[in-house]
C-alpha cells in the first residue's frame, strides 16, 4: 500500500470538482488509501484522517435504507436497477416506466432519499444520520457550507425531482426531499471512515469494528449489484471488466469497492477525469486488484 501510494502522490492529472462553489477549495494534493478486513484489521496510508463530504458515495447506504423501510418490490416500482451509460447528473428517465435507471445515479438517488420514511424533515435527517453512524461507528456531521451551497446552485437536481414528481415517482415533499439529499451529500467522512463501511457491505452488513448490524443482510446483495453494475457512472462496465469489484465514486474525490467476505477499499484524491471518478482513486483500485487478484471472476 505505500508502494501505490508513493507511486501515485505525484500523478497530479485532473481537475477539482468545482460546479458545487465550496468544493473547489479542497487541496487537490490530498490523498489516502485504506483498507478493513472483515476480522476489522485496518490498513491506511496517508491523510486518511481528512474530512470530506461523502457525495455520491453516499448513494449506495441511503439505497439499503429505502429497501429496509419499504422492501425490494416497492422500491424497484420508483427506481431501476439499469446501467445508463450516461452522466451522473443526467435528467433522463427509462421512456417505458418513467423511473430513473438506477439508484446510483442522481435522479434515482433523489427518489430513493424521497422513500426515507420519518415524521418531517428532522425525523427524516435523523434516520439518515443514525444509518451512516451505525455503518461508520461514531457519530457523523453534515457540513453546513456544503450543504448551503449544493442547495443554492443544485438547479438540475431540483428540476430532476420536478420532472419525476410529475411521473408520480417523487412523492410531494419535493423540498424536504431535496434537502435531505443535499445534506446526505454533504455528510463528513474520512478514508478510513469509508473503508469501515465498505467493510461492513463485504461483511453481511456488519460494521467490523463495532459488530452492528449496519443494514439487513438480506439487502446486500440488492446493494452490491447496483454497485457493480452502475457504481462507476459511464466507466461502469469498464470498472467491472478490469477491477471486477462493486464500487461507488463521488464528486469529493472519494471511491470504495467491495471484496465481498473480505474487505473494504477506500481510497481518497480529489482530483477526478472528466466523468467525476478520482483518477489517483481508480489507478490505485486497478493496481490492487491486479496485484491481489481480488477481481471476482
Ligand atoms: O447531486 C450532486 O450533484 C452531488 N451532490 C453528488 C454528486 C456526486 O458525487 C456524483 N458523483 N460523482
Amino acid at each position: 500500500m505505500n508502494d501505490l501510494y508513493s507511486k501515485y502522490k505525484s500523478l497530479r492529472t485532473g481537475a477539482v470538482a468545482d460546479y458545487i462553489p465550496e468544493l473547489a477549495k479542497v487541496n487537490p494534493d490530498l490523498f489516502s488509501i485504506c483498507t478493513v478486513t472483515v476480522n476489522g484489521d485496518v490498513l491506511q496510508v496517508g491523510d486518511f484522517e481528512h474530512l470530506f463530504t461523502i457525495q455520491s458515495i453516499s448513494k449506495v447506504f441511503v439505497h439499503g435504507l429505502a429497501l429496509e423501510d419499504h422492501g425490494r418490490d416497492y422500491v424497484l416500482k420508483r427506481v431501476g436497477v439499469e446501467p445508463t451509460g450516461d452522466a451522473f447528473n443526467s435528467i433522463i428517465l427509462d421512456e417505458q416506466s418513467k423511473r430513473p435507471y438506477n439508484p446510483m445515479v442522481n435522479a434515482g438517488a433523489i427518489a430513493t432519499t424521497g422513500l426515507i420514511k420519518g415524521k418531517g424533515a428532522t425525523e427524516r435527517l435523523n434516520r439518515l444520520l443514525e444509518m451512516f453512524q451505525r455503518y461508520v461507528g461514531k457519530d457523523v456531521f453534515v457540513d453546513i457550507s456544503v450543504f448551503t451551497s449544493e442547495r443554492s446552485t443544485g438547479h438540475r437536481n431540483r428540476a430532476m425531482a420536478y420532472l419525476m414528481l410529475n411521473f408520480g415517482m417523487i412523492d410531494g415533499q419535493i423540498d424536504e426531499s431535496l434537502d435531505l439529499y443535499f445534506q446526505q451529500c454533504a455528510v463528513m467522512v474520512n478514508c478510513r471512515d469509508l473503508a469501515v463501511m465498505a467493510a461492513a457491505l463485504a461483511n453481511k452488513g456488519v460494521n467490523p469494528l463495532t459488530k452492528e448490524q449496519a443494514v439487513d443482510s438480506q439487502y446486500i446483495k440488492d446493494i452490491l449489484s447496483v454497485m457493480y453494475t452502475c457504481g462507476m457512472y459511464n466507466f461502469a462496465g469498464e470498472w467491472a471488466y478490469k477491477v471486477g469489484l462493486p464500487a461507488k465514486s463521488g464528486v469529493s474525490g472519494g471511491i470504495i469497492a467491495v471484496v465481498p467476505g473480505q474487505m473494504g477499499i477506500a481510497v481518497f484524491s480529489p482530483l477526478l477525469d472528466a466523468r467525476g471518478n478520482s483518477i489517483r482513486g481508480v489507478k490505485v483500485c486497478e493496481e490492487l486488484s491486479q496485484q491481489f487478484g481480488l477481481h471476482l471472476f
